[in-house]
């Protein structure tokens, strides 16, 4: 992990809200702007990984050789990593508890040739469980998490427990994202504000939280992540994807 230089994770309270598209398209924004090979993602999720599917992995395996075992390779050489490449069949589940987690998120950092990278971008599951806790626990020097949250108050409510979460395990937080933010409507243009407006926002400023942005949603976010192609390569001059650039703008000059 000493070779990797930026450990970032990305959590949210709720399910749902798009942590794992976020986490795939900012890695490939790192990577777009230069990092090509020096970019990875770990998908932390166990029960439900999709990282895989979202970068037109799905169905690839880890190889491994005399250093260890390599992460499989996606878009612009990204390094990826999911429990998805270790299971027999795509609908197998994993029934495990606590302590078999925790060592398996363990392996995944301590026993993968992840090579030199700038940054890795780890998404978990939803919530304050087994997985977040392993992962902020085990790595050391993190260089914090970002939150993903949408702009209900259903979802604020609960986002503030992910800010307490990562305050209470002594990790930084490097902003609040606001996903599924308003969306254009194709037909007459309009502006529809489908989960209410401004929640990321305001749940930042209350928690003195930075905000980073807001992603609208966008119908095609969701069909090309369905076929497992990242939107910032298919949409680079879209609203969502300038919106991800300039998240990456952010983090870069955070970690600075
Ligand atoms: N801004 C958006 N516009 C359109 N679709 C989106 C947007 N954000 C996410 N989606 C879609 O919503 C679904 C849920 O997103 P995703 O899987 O990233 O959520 P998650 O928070 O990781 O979920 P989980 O809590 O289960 O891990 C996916 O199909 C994704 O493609
Ligand atoms: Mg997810």
């Amino acid at each position: 992990m000493t070779k990797i230089r930026h450990k970032i994770a990305v959590i949210s309270g709720k399910g749902g809200v798009g942590k794992s598209l976020v986490t795939v398209n900012l890695a490939m924004a790192l990577a777009i702007k230069g990092r090509n090979g020096r970019v990875g993602v770990l998908d932390a999720d166990l029960h439900g990984p999709c990282v895989p599917k979202m970068l037109g992995l799905k169905g690839e395996r880890l190889q491994s050789g005399p250093p260890g075992i390599f992460p499989a390779l996606g878009p612009l050489n990204m390094k990826v990593v999911s429990m998805a490449f270790l299971l027999p069949s795509d609908d197998a589940p994993v029934i495990w508890r606590g302590p078999l987690k925790m060592g398996a998120i363990r392996q995944f950092l301590s026993e993968i040739s992840w090579g030199n990278l700038d940054y890795l971008l780890i998404d978990l599951p939803p919530g304050t469980g087994d997985e977040s806790l392993s992962v902020l626990q085990l790595i050391p020097e993190m260089e914090g998490v970002i939150i993903v949250t949408i702009p209900s108050e259903v979802s604020q409510d609960v986002v503030k427990k992910a800010v307490s979460f990562a305050r209470k395990m002594g990790v930084p937080i490097l902003g609040i994202v606001e996903n599924m933010s308003g969306m254009v409507c194709p037909h007459c243009g309009e502006t529809i504000d489908v989960f209410s407006k401004g929640g990321g926002e305001r749940v930042a400023k209350e928690m003195s939280v930075e905000f980073l942005g807001s992603i609208p949603l966008d119908p095609r976010i969701s069909a090309d992540s369905d076929e497992g192609t990242p939107f910032v390569v298919s949409h680079p001059d879209s609203t969502a994807s300038k919106a991800f650039m300039r998240i990456v703008e952010q983090i870069e000059e955070k970690v600075k």
